[in-house]
């Protein structure tokens, strides 16, 4: 059987901005895979660096960014190798549609919805008529069951509740056709039925438009509903990946096993992992996860815990895993 090439790769993804108080080094050797039709959620606590990932993905990185090392793969394409001129015209937007966290910072408040995505869709794609972008605009909004689509395009973003506003970046999001969607935590900010609905959506949509979408979240609990696979990561290292049934149902790494013990879906208590996600301009060499980890000893902080090692077909970045198996099995 064939295995076809992931339609966005990140290999060895290492990031750092300079601020005022140092070099932060957010990222520290990020890599994971998204195959073709597939749902890939990317997991870890608010802070692991999940936001800058998909800014490095999508070329919008803050002043003082620095990529040190990595290769962003999208279909073929070396991303971080792509002016942004290219970028812009012809990748983000239009290939990659982007759905981000929060529906009301999102939208101009000052623009009717109709003019903020139909211009977009008129700078992907030139060559067709004013009514053609319209007319498509308008199926998508019905699409994503927002009640009165045609008249929502002279409506402003403060006329819709956070879940509509959602709705119509998920449309926006769709609207040039791309092959792969990336969304940023775009639950988080809705109850949890909206929340419910708008994952519902998301799986309906991905499979009926052919897409790929990489999902982040902090929540153990949605990449179990939405995602094919998961990758875990803490501290801007990936700790584990694999098929998300796989990896929630035997969770192999320390972390991800703290992270799913906590979940409220398997615990009473409201206590999360103990410690917090260190500070990125203290971050210390090796594992990142030692000062939080019961398991860490000596060793662990003195190399990167960069395996690259396929355990049962996942991937599992710690230093002392064979030794943690005895031990914990
Ligand atoms: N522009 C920036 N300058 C300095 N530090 C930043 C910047 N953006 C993010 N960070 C830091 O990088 C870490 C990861 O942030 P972020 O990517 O937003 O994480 P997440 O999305 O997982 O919550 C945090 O410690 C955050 O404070
Ligand atoms: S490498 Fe060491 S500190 Fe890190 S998760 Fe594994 S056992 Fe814990
Ligand atoms: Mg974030």
């Amino acid at each position: 059987m064939s295995v076809a090439s992931p339609i966005l790769a990140v290999r060895g993804l290492k990031l750092s901005i300079r601020t005022d108080e140092g070099i932060a080094r957010i990222l520290d050797h990020i890599d994971f895979a998204l195959q073709p039709g597939h749902i890939l959620g990317i997991v870890g606590e608010s802070g692991c660096g999940k936001s800058t990932l998909i800014r490095a993905v999508l070329g919008i990185l803050p002043l003082g960014a620095t990529v040190e090392a990595g290769d962003v793969d999208f279909a073929g394409e070396k991303l971080l190798r792509l002016p942004e001129r290219e970028l812009s015209r012809r990748i983000r937007g239009s290939r990659i549609g982007f759905v981000p966290q929060d529906p009301y910072l999102a939208l101009n408040p000052v623009f009717k919805i109709g003019r903020q995505v139909l211009e977009i869709m008129r700078w992907h794609a030139p060559g067709r008529g004013a009514a053609q972008h319209r007319e498509r605009l308008i199926g998508l909004l019905r699409r994503v069951h927002l009640p009165d689509a045609e008249a929502a395009l002279d409506r402003y973003p403060h006329q819709f509740s956070g879940g509509q506003r959602q709705r119509l970046l998920i449309a926006a999001a769709l609207a040039c056709g791309p092959e792969l969607v990336i969304a940023d935590e775009p639950t988080t900010a809705l109850d949890v039925t909206t929340q419910q609905q708008i994952l519902a959506l998301l799986r309906e949509l991905t499979e009926e438009f052919g897409l790929s979408m990489l999902f982040v979240t902090h929540d153990l609990g949605v990449v179990a509903e939405l995602c094919d696979e998961t990758c875990v990561i803490y501290a801007g290292q990936t700790v584990e990946s694999g098929p998300t049934r796989e990896l929630l149902d035997a969770p192999k790494h320390p972390y991800t096993r703290a992270l799913l013990a906590c979940h409220p879906d398997r615990s009473d208590s409201f206590i999360g992992i103990p410690g917090s996600v260190p500070s990125p301009l203290r971050a210390a060499p090796g594992c990142r996860f030692a000062p939080r980890c019961a398991e860490a000893r000596p060793a662990c902080t003195m190399r990167p815990p960069h395996l690259d090692t396929l355990i049962e077909g996942r991937r599992v970045d710690c230093v002392l895993y064979d030794e943690l198996e005895s031990v914990v099995a």
